[in-house]
């Protein structure tokens, strides 16, 4: 194939060049001659004589460097006929999760009987995948998804139990027994940024709980910067959480003065006289339930300054009402309430945005 042979600096001025005058083939990729020069693939219809600008550079004919498929879309007429890719196009998944060297993929009813050709072609795609799952959504008050192997790599093995990195922390998950979403790595990052404030506020390592933390995604955030937290309580409901939670938080234990790691219904802490004005930091992650639940967790709070920060689905045209009726629950339990801000943060169904609410105490 004809490529023009360009000095290596110029490699990006000329792609962009020949792709605006229509002379790029886009089906190869840019081949090293060697340290000083690249030959740029030029499409058929490109003339023996190229415009004025190219004049200076040579055209040589080389072999063109293929690229591969750049989605498992590309690779599924391999395994179906063109007319069956064709009839269901608008249909085929264009986005999954990835959890580990697992892949969770949403595929539509009308697909179903392409799902282990997915996984298939998402094996093939992804090298480093070891099983692919089909995502059919989260079921139940643990939310747990209710996830069905498609695919997994001939000789591999075929466990859920996955160990994922956020914000630079390793934490063990099994998907199919607990809550996780990778997609929350930006809203942890936020509540650390809350957290160290608090702390310097206080001038002392926090006393956090958790009641709804799950595998502990939010705790270790919070656990990974040194001298941040002094006891922390992580506690939820699903039993499948605790051996991951104990997992997760072991690294930070010998930096803390008390950990406890429980599972029990949030609505009970309070009933434990011994956890009650405690806490300089409580996170409220139950986003269908959560205004419901922050009266019960209130007593948990410390009276001095203190911060509860908690996520929920919300109509966002209902922003001020949720913050009086949050003002008149609270108020008579802790009259130190000094703020409470809610910032809705994307959109999560037509007319519902998933917020985070902080209440404030001074
Ligand atoms: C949205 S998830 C959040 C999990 C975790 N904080 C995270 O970010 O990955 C909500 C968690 O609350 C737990 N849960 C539901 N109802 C509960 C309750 N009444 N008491 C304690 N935990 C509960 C579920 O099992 C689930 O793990």
């Amino acid at each position: 194939m004809r490529h023009l042979r360009v000095p290596s600096k110029k490699t990006s001025f000329f792609l962009a060049e020949l792709e605006n005058d229509n002379l790029l083939f886009s089906g190869a990729g840019v081949v090293a001659i060697d340290a000083d020069f690249r030959a740029i693939p030029l499409c058929e219809t490109a003339p023996t004589i190229l415009p004025e600008k190219y004049c200076n550079y040579e055209i040589v004919d080389i072999e063109e460097k293929l690229r591969g498929p750049t989605s498992y879309i590309e690779r599924l007429t391999d395994y179906i006929s063109a007319d069956e890719f064709e009839a269901n196009k608008h249909l085929w998944p264009s986005s999954h999760d990835q959890m580990g060297d697992l892949i969770l993929i949403k595929i539509p009813d009308e697909i179903k009987q392409y799902s282990s050709i997915i996984g298939e072609a998402l094996l093939a795609q992804h090298s480093r995948i070891r099983m692919v799952m089909q995502d059919n959504g989260v079921k139940g008050e643990w939310r747990v998804r209710d996830l069905e192997k498609i695919a997994t790599r001939e000789d591999k093995s075929d466990t859920t139990l996955v160990q994922v990195k956020e914000n630079g922390n390793n934490i063990w998950i099994d998907p199919t027994q607990v809550y996780y979403s990778p997609r929350l790595e930006s809203e942890r990052q936020e509540t650390l940024i809350s957290a160290i404030q608090l702390k310097e506020k206080l001038g002392r390592p926090l006393n956090i709980i958790d009641p709804y933390a799950g595998v502990g995604p939010g705790v270790v955030c919070l656990l990974s910067k040194p001298g941040l937290v002094d006891k922390v309580h992580a506690s939820d409901l699903n039993p499948a959480t605790k051996p991951l939670l104990e997992k997760n938080i072991a690294p930070f234990i010998e930096n803390l003065s008390e950990v406890r790691i429980d599972c029990i219904d949030a609505l009970m802490i309070k009933n434990a006289e011994m956890l009650r004005d405690k806490f300089d930091l409580l996170l409220v992650n139950l986003p269908h339930n959560s205004l419901e639940h922050i009266f019960h967790l209130i007593p948990l709070l410390t009276n001095g300054a203190s911060l509860l920060k908690g996520w929920a689905i919300i109509h966002e045209e209902d922003v001020d009402i949720i913050k009086e009726n949050l003002h008149t629950i609270v108020i008579p339990h802790k009259p130190n309430l000094s703020e409470i801000i809610i910032t809705p943060k994307r959109t999560y169904a037509p007319y519902l945005v998933y917020a985070s609410i902080e209440l404030h105490f001074d």
